[in-house]
C-alpha cells in the first residue's frame, strides 16, 4: 500500500553520502535492509503499530510545565504525534535524519505534524520521532527511509479524518459541553477500529480533557492488529510516548471529559 522511490531523492542521498568520510558508512540509497546488518537478520520483530494523533486544544494540559506549550497559527486541527512500532527490537541510533530528507514534505508536515513545544522546533520533533520510532519501523518497505516514513504518516493522517467523523456526529470542540467516552468511541470505532484508545489528561481544575487518540494498525497498515496475548494491555504498555512528557490515560468510562477548542492566543486557557 505504499510509496515509490523518488529519483530526485536518490540523487540527494548520494550527495549526502559523499560527505560521509569515516569509511564506515552504509548505502541507504534504497533504504536499509535487515540483511545488511550482519547477525541481525531477524530483527524486524514488530507486527503492530500505534498511530497517534493529538488534539492541540488539550495538548497543553498534558505537559508538566504548561507554559512550554505553543500552538502555531496554522494549526487548527488534529495533528500527528507519531507512528510507533510495538515491541520493536530493530531500533538503533544508526540512521541519522537530515532536514533535506523531508524537504519536499515540509509544508505538509508543518501543518499536520507541528511541534507544540516552545523548546522544540518542528524539525527537531520529526527527527526525534524518526530516531525513536521511524528507524525501528524501517525494516518494512513502506517505512524504509525518513521520506517514506513521513509520507506514510501523512497519508494516514488524511485517511483518518477524525475532525470530520466527529463533526458529522455533532461532536464539536466546546468549553461547556462535556462528552462521554462511550459516545466518542461509538462514532470513531467503526472507522478507526476497536483497539482505538481515547486518551485524557486531568487538568489543574481536576477536569478530564481529551488530548490524544491512538489507533492500532497492522504492519500493512490495515486497521486493528492481531496481537498475541492481551491486545489492549499491550497497546497501552507499548506506547510509551517519551518524546513529550505525557501523563495521559484512557478516558474513563462514566467520567465526562472536555473536547476543548483550539485557541492559539491562549493555548493553555482556551476558554477564558
Ligand atoms: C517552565 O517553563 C518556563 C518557560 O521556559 C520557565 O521559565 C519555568 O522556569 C519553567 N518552570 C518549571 C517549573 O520548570
Ligand atoms: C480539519 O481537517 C479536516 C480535513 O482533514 C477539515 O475537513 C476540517 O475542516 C478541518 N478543521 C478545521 C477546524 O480546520
Ligand atoms: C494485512 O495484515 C493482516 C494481519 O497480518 C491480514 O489479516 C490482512 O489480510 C492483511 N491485509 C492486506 C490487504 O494485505
Amino acid at each position: 500500500m505504499c510509496c515509490s522511490v523518488l529519483p530526485p531523492l536518490v540523487a540527494l542521498l548520494l550527495l549526502q553520502l559523499a560527505e560521509v568520510t569515516d569509511g564506515h558508512w552504509e548505502d541507504y540509497k534504497y533504504g536499509r535492509q535487515d540483511s545488511e546488518q550482519p547477525g541481525k537478520e531477524h530483527q524486524c520483530t514488530w507486527k503492530c503499530v500505534l498511530f497517534t494523533l493529538q488534539w492541540p486544544g488539550g495538548f497543553c494540559q498534558s505537559l508538566n510545565n504548561q507554559s512550554l506549550c505553543k500552538i502555531p497559527r496554522s494549526v487548527n486541527n488534529w495533528t500527528i504525534h507519531g507512528l510507533w512500532p510495538l515491541k520493536s527490537r530493530g531500533c538503533c541510533d544508526c540512521w541519522p535524519m537530515f532536514h533535506s530528507d523531508v524537504q519536499e514534505l515540509e509544508a505538509e508536515l508543518t501543518e499536520h505534524w507541528p511541534s507544540l513545544l516552545k523548546t522544540k522546533s518542528s524539525f527537531q520533533f520529526w527527527r526525534e520521532e524518526w530516531r525513536k520510532h521511524g528507524a525501528c519501523a524501517a525494516c518494512v518497505e513502506g517505512f524504509n527511509s525518513p521520506l517514506r516514513y513521513f509520507q506514510t504518516c501523512l497519508k494516514l493522517r488524511h485517511q483518518f479524518d477524525i475532525h470530520r467523523l466527529l463533526d458529522d456526529a455533532g461532536i464539536t470542540p466546546s468549553c461547556d459541553r462535556p462528552y462521554k467516552v462511550e459516545e466518542v468511541h461509538s462514532v470513531l470505532a467503526p472507522h478507526l477500529g476497536d483497539q482505538l484508545e481515547i486518551q485524557c489528561v486531568t487538568d489543574d481544575k481536576d477536569q478530564e480533557v481529551w488530548f490524544q487518540v491512538k489507533i492500532g494498525l497492522s504492519r500493512n497498515l490495515t486497521i486493528g492488529c492481531e496481537h498475541h496475548g492481551n491486545a489492549k494491555g499491550d497497546f497501552a504498555a507499548g506506547s510509551n510516548p517519551v518524546s513529550y512528557p505525557s501523563p495521559g490515560h484512557p478516558c474513563r468510562s462514566g467520567i465526562p471529559f472536555y473536547y476543548l477548542p483550539i485557541n492559539q492566543q491562549q493555548p493553555l486557557r482556551p476558554c477564558d
